[in-house]
């Protein structure tokens, strides 16, 4: 996607973008902003914190379904269309279209763009924002591609709110360090960004692939959602309604107890939804992550849940 340098709003990571777009939206007259259901505990926090309502909208394989966003009348969305977190779906050309016609009728988009870049198996899909830059808040970071902690990220706005989204940089904190935006431009000018995304995809592709062989083998009864890209998988781990996330919370408190942290998929929820995980593979080997994955296998074991398919 290219982009007029002096559109580009840079912020401390995604997590600022929230927080002023929080301000910017409710000023407009948009306090209400629906949310992917699964959809990043995190994010939804952050919502909360800023006291922007976030209606749940479901996730399917598609992506978020449009047709309940029109329904639930929220006059904006939040969403992360290129590798939805956490299920990992893409969001299909159908459901785009159908989003863009829903902001043509007057609807605020925010696409979170969180790890884009990362796909292993799948050509990159365009930016809702290069469809659309009218409607379209447009946020990134490099908290995936570097590291988190360097909290630099990106925000372009519609033309009509980039004034406000400024103002609010400017109150927040006159604007962010400048010494790791000339590291991170040196970085992008040396072609060495370049490089350390392929030599990323390397190394995340043979950590993805190891943790699906270790899921196979010790977790067979599990659904694997989202392989594609990304630095996770998210699997379900039995049919039907997991009520109030009590199996996943067994689940994941009994893999702390033998050492591995995974996030119960209910953290991600706001409506039932099966039981499931969240397994991060980025930041393991290939062999620390089939350990791992053996051990959620004996903590499922031990709580009696199925292991092999019905
Ligand atoms: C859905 C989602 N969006 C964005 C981010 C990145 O946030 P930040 O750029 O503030 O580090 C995360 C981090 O985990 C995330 O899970």
């Amino acid at each position: 996607m290219r982009a007029d340098p002096a559109d580009i709003v840079v912020t401390a990571g995604t997590a600022q973008v929230i927080g002023l777009l929080a301000r910017v939206l409710h000023d407009a007259g948009a306090g209400t902003v629906a949310f992917e259901d699964p959809g990043s505990l995190g994010t939804r926090q952050h919502l909360d914190y800023w006291g922007t309502a976030h209606p749940p909208v479901p996730v399917d394989a598609d992506g978020i379904r449009v047709d309940l966003l029109r329904a639930s009348g929220a006059p904006a969305v939040l969403l992360t269309p290129a590798h939805q977190f956490p299920t990992g779906a893409v969001l299909s050309g159908p459901r785009r279209r159908a989003l863009m016609d829903w902001a043509r009728d007057g609807g605020l988009i925010i696409e979170d763009d969180y790890d884009a870049e990362h796909r292993y198996d799948r050509p990159p899909v365009p930016a809702l924002r290069s469809m659309l830059a009218d409607r379209v808040f447009y946020a990134g970071s490099v908290s995936k591609l570097l590291a988190p902690a360097l909290r630099t990220g990106w925000l372009l706005a519609p033309p009509a709110h980039r004034d406000a989204v400024v103002d609010a940089k400017r109150c927040a904190d006159l604007g962010g360090a400048v010494l790791p935006q000339l590291v991170l431009a040196r970085l992008m000018d040396s072609g060495e960004l370049e490089r350390q995304l392929r030599f990323l995809r390397r190394r995340h592709r043979a950590r993805r692939d190891a943790m699906i062989r270790a899921i196979a083998e010790h977790l067979p009864a599990a659904t694997v959602h989202g392989a594609a890209a990304g630095l996770h998988l998210t699997v379900t781990l039995a049919a039907g309604d997991d009520e109030g996330g009590a199996i996943d919370r067994a689940v994941a408190a009994a893999a702390l107890d033998r050492g591995v942290k995974a996030h119960p998929l209910s953290w991600h929820c706001q409506r039932p939804h099966p039981p499931g995980l969240v397994l991060g593979y980025a930041a393991g080997t290939p062999a620390r992550i089939a350990d791992g994955v053996a051990a959620i296998g004996r903590a499922v074991r031990a709580l009696g849940l199925p292991t092999a398919r019905p």
